[in-house]
C-alpha cells in the first residue's frame, strides 16, 4: 500500500448471483479507482448470513465473486481482495464497535425496517447489528472513501457517528470515512418493473440480468424487457423502461447520454433492445472468459486469496490492536 494514498474500501455480499447493476452501479467504477487509491475489496460473506444460505452454494459463490473481481480487471496485485471470514479481525472489532452503538440507532435504519418486516421468519440480532459489522469493515482500515450505492448511506453515516463516538473518548484512533460519489455509472433499474433498482435477490428471474447468463438469456430478457405504449425514444424519468435500456447501452459502450441519443433518432423500441443486446454482450462476453479462466485456475485463485489475506490481516491487525489498548484489554 502507498503511504501517500488514500485508502478506499468497499465489499458486495456473495449473496445470489452478481447482475449487471451490481457491475455497473460499482464493479467497473472500482476498476477506475485502482492505481489513484489503496483499494480494499472484501467480499462480505458474514453480512451474508443474515439471512440463512446454502452452504455449498456460500462457499461457490464467495469464490465466484472473488474471481468475478478479477474477470471484471481488478488487479489482485494492485488492491486487496479477500474473504471477510478469513480475517478474524472484523468480527472482533465488530463486537467492540457492537458496545459503541445504541439500540436506537439501529433501529432507525431503513434496510433492517425493510429487511424484518419482509423477512418475518428470521429477524435474527445479526440483521439488527449488520450495520455494526459494516462499521468494523470500513474502521479497521483508517478508510477514507467508501463507494456505497443510495441504499448503504445511511449506514455509512452510523459509521461517521460511530467513530466520532469512539475518538471523543479515547482519542484519535480512528479516520471518519466519507462517502465516494462516483463520477460515472448508473443506477440499473429491474427490467420488468423500472421504477425499483435490479436486485440479485428478485423472486422474478426476467427483472434481472447476471453477468454470468449465458449470452442467449441475456439477449431474450433485453427483448422481453419492460417499454411503454409509446414510440419514441426518449431519455426522461416519465419513461423509465425507456431510459433503463438506455443507461445500459451507455454503461455498455462508455457514451455519455447525450452522445448515444442522436443515434437513435428516428429508431424504434425493438432497435434500441437490439442495440443495447448487441452491447452488453460485447462488455460481458470478454469477462465471462476470463472469469471461466481464473475459475479453472485453482492454485493461482488459491495464491491471490492466501497474499491478499496476509496484508488485510497485517493492516486490520495494526488498528485492532490500538484499539484494544486505548479500551483496556490486557496486554
Ligand atoms: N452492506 C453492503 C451492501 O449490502 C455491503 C458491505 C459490507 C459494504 N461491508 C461494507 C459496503 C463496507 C461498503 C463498505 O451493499
Amino acid at each position: 500500500m502507498g503511504e501517500d494514498k488514500k485508502v478506499i474500501f468497499s465489499g458486495i455480499q456473495p449473496s445470489g448471483a452478481i447482475t449487471i447493476g451490481n457491475y455497473f452501479g460499482a464493479l467497473k467504477n472500482w476498476t477506475k479507482l485502482q492505481d489513484e487509491y489503496n483499494c480494499l475489496f472484501c467480499v462480505v460473506d458474514m453480512h451474508a448470513i443474515t439471512v440463512r444460505q446454502n452452504p455449498a452454494e456460500l462457499r461457490q459463490q464467495a469464490r465466484d465473486l472473488l474471481a468475478l473481481y478479477i474477470a471484471v480487471g481488478l488487479d489482485p496485485k494492485k488492491n486487496i481482495m479477500y474473504y471477510q471470514s478469513h480475517v478474524p479481525q472484523h468480527a472482533e472489532l465488530a463486537w467492540i464497535l457492537n458496545c459503541f452503538t445504541y439500540m436506537g440507532e439501529l433501529s432507525r435504519m431503513t434496510q433492517f425496517k425493510e429487511k424484518s418486516s419482509k423477512q418475518g421468519q428470521n429477524i435474527n440480532a445479526g440483521l439488527f447489528t449488520y450495520p455494526v459489522l459494516m462499521a468494523a469493515d470500513i474502521l479497521l482500515y483508517q478508510t477514507d472513501l467508501v463507494p456505497v450505492g443510495h441504499d448503504q448511506k445511511q449506514h455509512l453515516e452510523l459509521t461517521r457517528d460511530i467513530a466520532t463516538r469512539f475518538n471523543q473518548t479515547y482519542g484519535d484512533v480512528f479516520k471518519v470515512p466519507d462517502p465516494f460519489i462516483a463520477k460515472v455509472g448508473a443506477r440499473i433499474m429491474s427490467l420488468q418493473e423500472p421504477t425499483s433498482k435490479m436486485s440479485k435477490s428478485d423472486e422474478n428471474p426476467n427483472n434481472f440480468i447476471s453477468l454470468l447468463d449465458d449470452l442467449n438469456v441475456i439477449k431474450n430478457r433485453i427483448k422481453r424487457a419492460v417499454t411503454d405504449s409509446e414510440k419514441e425514444i426518449i431519455y426522461t424519468a416519465d419513461k423509465p423502461g425507456v431510459k433503463n435500456l438506455l443507461d445500459i447501452y451507455s454503461c455498455s459502450t462508455n457514451k455519455a447520454i447525450a452522445e448515444i441519443m442522436p443515434g437513435f433518432e428516428g429508431k424504434g423500441y425493438g432497435d434500441l433492445k437490439k442495440a443495447v443486446a448487441d452491447a452488453l454482450i460485447a462488455e460481458i462476453e470478454p469477462i465471462q472468459k476470463r472469469f471461466q479462466d481464473i475459475r479453472k485456475d485453482k492454485a493461482y485463485l488459491d495464491d491471490i486469496i492466501k497474499t491478499n489475506t496476509d496484508t488485510a490481516k497485517y493492516l486490520a491487525d495494526k488498528t485492532l490492536r490500538k484499539v484494544k489498548k486505548k479500551i483496556g484489554f490486557p496486554q
